[in-house]
C-alpha cells in the first residue's frame, strides 16, 4: 500500500534533498566531473532528428558536465537544477542558461524542447508526484519530443540518509511513462557488459506521444 505524503513531507523532501547537492556540490563535481555518460548521450541523440540544432532540456544538471557535451555537439542546451550552486557552477562552464527550478514547481514553456535528458535525477521525484511532473515533461516537449532518464532500479521508495528516492524497475518504470503520454523505445541497464545483479541503473528513452482527449 502505498502511504500518500502530505503538502508538507513532499516540501521536506524536496529541500532535504537538494540541500544535500548544494551542500556537496564542489565535491559531487570532483567526484563526477569524469563519469562517462556518453552511452547514455548517444541513445538519446539518435532517437532525436540529426543535422538540426537541438533545443535540449538537461533536467537535474548538477555541475553541468552533460551540458557541455550538448553545446560541444552544436546543439542548444538549457541546464535546470534545484541547487542554486549547481546551477552558477553549470553556467560558469557552459555559458549556457541554467534555471534554477525545483521538479515539483516546473515553469517550463510549452511545446518549447526536442529532448529532455534526466540523467540520475527522476528517482528524487516522489511516486505521487511523479504523473504529474511526467505530465509537465510531456507539455514541455514537441511531438515525438525525446525523454531520457537514466535511474538506480529497485523496487523500493524512502530516505538514504537526507535524500529521497524512488527506485524502479522497467516494468513499473513503464506504467508510470504510458499514463503521461510517453512510449518506451529503447533501454539498457548499466554498466554494459556484466551480469544484471551488477547493473544498477536502468536508462530508459521514451517519446512523446498525443495524449487522446
Ligand atoms: C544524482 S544528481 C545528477 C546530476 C547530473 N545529472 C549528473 O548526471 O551528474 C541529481 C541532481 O538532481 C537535482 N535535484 C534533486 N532533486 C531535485 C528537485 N526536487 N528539484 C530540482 N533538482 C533536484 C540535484 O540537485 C542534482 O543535481
Amino acid at each position: 500500500m502505498s502511504i500518500k505524503k502530505s503538502h508538507f513531507d513532499l516540501a521536506e523532501i524536496e529541500k532535504s534533498t537538494i540541500d544535500h547537492y548544494e551542500n556537496n556540490a564542489e565535491s559531487f563535481r570532483v567526484g563526477t566531473q569524469d563519469h562517462d555518460v556518453s552511452q547514455n548521450i548517444e541513445a538519446f541523440l539518435r532517437a532525436l532528428p540529426k543535422e538540426k540544432s537541438l533545443d535540449i532540456l538537461d533536467l537535474g544538471c548538477g555541475p553541468g558536465r552533460d551540458i557541455c557535451v550538448f553545446k560541444s555537439l552544436g546543439h542548444k542546451p538549457i541546464g535546470l537544477d534545484g541547487s542554486k550552486e549547481f546551477c552558477k557552477i553549470a553556467f560558469q562552464q557552459s555559458s549556457c542558461p541554467t534555471l534554477n527550478q525545483q521538479f515539483l514547481s516546473l515553469d517550463l514553456e510549452d511545446h518549447s524542447l526536442d529532448g529532455v535528458f534526466a540523467n540520475a535525477s527522476l528517482f528524487h521525484v516522489p511516486s505521487q508526484e511523479l504523473p504529474r511532473v511526467l505530465g509537465e515533461l510531456h507539455c514541455a516537449l514537441r511531438n515525438g519530443g525525446i525523454l531520457f532518464s537514466s535511474n538506480p532500479r529497485g523496487d523500493a521508495e524512502g530516505w538514504q540518509g537526507q535524500r529521497y528516492g524512488h527506485y524502479m524497475e522497467l516494468e513499473a518504470s513503464e506504467f508510470y511513462l504510458k499514463q503521461s503520454g510517453f512510449i518506451i523505445i529503447d533501454h539498457f541497464y548499466r554498466p554494459s557488459g556484466k551480469p544484471r545483479d551488477q547493473q544498477p541503473w536502468l536508462a530508459i528513452v521514451s517519446q512523446r506521444q498525443d495524449l487522446k482527449t
